[in-house]
């Protein structure tokens, strides 16, 4: 480090004569500091922002196989739409998400036979999207929160 030694009269408009130390250190100009503001709890979503999220969810990640419509393709894709395998019970529409499905299964009197792998969706993502399709393909309604799906997820039962 040198010495620059400067005379004349003080151009405040030049240098305000103002000092910051902060540039000597190891991090230079790039000093940052932390906010000491805690940054605010997740929003808990209604019901109504869980199905308008969850909508985007299913069509990025669910709709490929079970089709824009729910309805599926026949012999491969079982249906959302009307779906009597998880009617009444959410956990059977939160299952096959964090645990994946494979084996016979019977959907509105249809055998299938597939295999759903589990989606790498987080315990928000999958109450959201759950929740958008209980309320969505002539389904009857409901809404399902986070903790839920981490009760699912911990428990083995399919
Ligand atoms: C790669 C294709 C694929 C993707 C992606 C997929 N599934 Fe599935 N899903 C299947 C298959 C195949 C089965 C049936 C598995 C079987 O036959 O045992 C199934 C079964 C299901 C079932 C139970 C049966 C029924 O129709 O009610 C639900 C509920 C379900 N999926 C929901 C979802 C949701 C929600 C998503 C998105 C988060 C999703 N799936 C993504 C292929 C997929």
């Amino acid at each position: 480090m040198g010495i620059l030694a400067v005379g004349g009269e003080v151009d405040k408009t030049i240098y305000s004569g103002q000092l910051d130390e902060r540039i000597y250190q190891p991090e230079g100009g790039a000093v940052q500091s932390m906010p000491d503001v805690a940054k605010a709890p997740a929003k808990v979503l209604s019901k109504d922002e869980r199905i308008a999220v969850g909508k985007s969810i299913y069509s990025s990640t669910c709709q490929p196989c079970h089709q824009a419509d729910g309805k599926g393709i026949a012999n491969s894709f079982p249906p959302l739409a009307g779906s009597d395998y998880f009617k009444g019970n959410a956990t059977k529409a939160i299952n096959p998400i964090v645990h994946g499905l494979s084996g016979n299964i019977t959907v509105n009197g249809k055998t299938f036979n597939g295999i759903m792998p589990k989606q790498s969706l987080s315990d928000e993502e999958i109450a959201n999207v759950v929740t958008f399709i209980l309320n969505s393909f002539g389904n009857e309604g409901g809404a399902v929160t986070p903790a839920q799906v981490l009760a699912t997820r911990k428990s083995s039962n399919k």
